[in-house]
């Protein structure tokens, strides 16, 4: 039997995006079925595998988009969301591979492989719409922001877990819907289906992020809120910008006063280091 650490080894590695999707789906499969049981040993590569297109710039050299309604604007729209959901299939199965360790549950590998499945999910119908455009992933330049704050946060997985899911992800519940407006609005409600159901799921992801910041922080004996309030302080470069969704942060688990806890750095205690 393999472990779970080698299955999300092998998604990591996987340099096509098909394959990738294929290897994530199939070890969401496997855990659910218990047939990958184990956690193994940790082991992530530095970078994932990727594949020779899209060319990676940095987020200032990428071009402004263009508007919604154009097709090129929209071609621009699901190609960056199709890169960021590629970069999501990498992040869960890299908090996998690089923190496994027998002092976390096993509830833990399983819902990350679950979600890296269904972030694949993500990849394929966006990848779909892309092609429905006469489109595909990889035609277009994308930028590797998402993966640098990863590997910012390659030591210690309550930094990961506070910027990654916490900050970056939770994101995506803040723009989401706007995106779904002006889809709709342009006589595009396939596309806005489709994102109305990525959102949904992200709602859960988000709260996955909650729920296991907290688990590790208290056993750390850290306080959850004033932990992930220093941690963002101190391990992410960027602003936590509005508008918010209010509601849909809510859902995921950001309790009323989270706002206040980034935005005034006085309120917020000085987390412990392990
Ligand atoms: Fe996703």
């Amino acid at each position: 039997m393999i472990s779970v650490t080698d299955a999300a080894r092998a998604v990591l590695d996987c340099p096509e995006p098909m394959g990738k999707v294929r290897l994530a789906k199939a070890c969401g499969r496997s855990v659910a079925a218990g047939t990958i049981a184990e956690i193994g040993l940790a082991a992530a590569p530095p970078r994932p595998g990727r594949p020779t297109r899209p060319r990676l710039c940095a987020p200032r050299h990428m071009a402004r988009r263009r508007a919604a309604g154009s097709r090129a604007g929209r071609i621009a729209l699901y190609h960056a969301l199709a890169h960021i959901e590629l970069n999501a299939i990498d992040l869960a199965f890299d908090l996998i591979a690089r923190f496994a360790d027998p002092a976390l549950p096993w509830a833990f590998y399983a819902e990350w492989a679950r979600i890296g499945a269904e972030e694949a999910h993500h990849f394929e119908l966006l990848e779909g719409r892309l092609q429905a455009f006469g489109a595909a992933y990889g035609d277009l330049p994308a930028h590797d922001g998402l993966w640098e704050a990863a590997l910012a946060t390659s030591d210690d997985l309550l930094a990961r877990l506070a910027v990654v899911p916490l900050v970056l992800e939770a994101r995506g519940l803040d723009v989401t819907p706007g995106m779904i407006t002006r889809l709709r609005g342009h006589g595009d409600g396939e596309g806005a289906a489709m994102l109305e159901l990525i959102l949904e799921e992200e709602i859960r992801h988000v709260a996955a992020g909650w729920r296991w910041f907290r688990w590790v922080a208290e056993r750390r004996g850290m306080d959850p809120p004033a932990a992930w309030a220093g941690l963002v302080r101190t391990r992410y470069k960027g602003k936590i910008k509005p508008p918010f969704n209010q509601a849909a942060r809510l859902a995921a688990g950001f309790d009323a006063g989270w706002l206040e806890l980034v935005s005034s750095p006085d309120r917020a205690g000085t987390p412990a280091r392990r």
